[in-house]
C-alpha cells in the first residue's frame, strides 16, 4: 500500500519519497526497496506521461512481444528504459500481466492493449499524442 500511494505521487518510486514512507509507517526503508525490487511494475526511475509495460513471458513472446519491443523502440527512438525527449512515452518490459490469452500485449499506465500488431500500435501512440495535445 505504501509502495502504490508513492508511485501514485510521483509516477514512479522516488527513492527518497519511499525512505520518507518507510519512516511514516516506522518500518526500515530497506524493506520497501526490497518489495519495490520485486515489483517490475512499479518503476523505479522517472517515466513518461505514458508508460508503456510490455509483457515478455512465454506466451506473449511466442506471439511476438520481442518484435513489438523492438518496433516500439525504433518508432519512439528511445532505449529500453528510457523517456521520450518530449517526455511522452517510456518504454519497459515486464512479466506477466495476467493477460496471457490475448498476447502480445503491454500496458500504458492504467490500460491493458491486446492482440498487439504494429499497425495497432500506431493508432494507440497517435491516439495518446492526441490525448495529451488536448490536455
Ligand atoms: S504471458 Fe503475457 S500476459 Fe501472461
Amino acid at each position: 500500500m505504501v509502495l502504490h500511494v508513492v508511485y501514485d505521487q510521483f509516477g514512479y518510486l522516488k527513492p527518497q519519497a519511499v525512505d520518507e514512507a518507510a519512516e511514516v509507517v516506522s518500518m526500515p526503508p530497506i524493506d520497501f526497496h526490497q518489495a519495490a525490487s520485486f515489483y517490475t511494475f512499479f518503476p523505479r526511475q522517472k517515466v513518461g506521461r505514458y508508460h508503456i509495460q510490455v509483457c515478455r513471458t512465454l506466451s506473449c513472446y511466442l506471439r511476438g512481444s520481442e518484435e513489438l519491443v523492438e518496433y516500439l523502440i525504433e518508432k519512439l527512438n528511445i532505449k529500453m528504459g528510457g523517456v521520450t525527449e518530449d517526455g511522452l512515452f517510456s518504454i519497459t518490459e515486464v512479466e506477466c500481466l495476467g493477460s496471457c490469452g490475448t498476447g502480445p500485449m503491454m500496458q500504458i499506465n492504467d490500460t491493458y492493449y491486446e492482440k498487439l500488431s504494429r499497425a495497432k500500435v500506431d493508432n494507440i501512440l497517435e491516439e495518446l499524442r492526441k490525448k495529451a495535445k488536448s490536455g
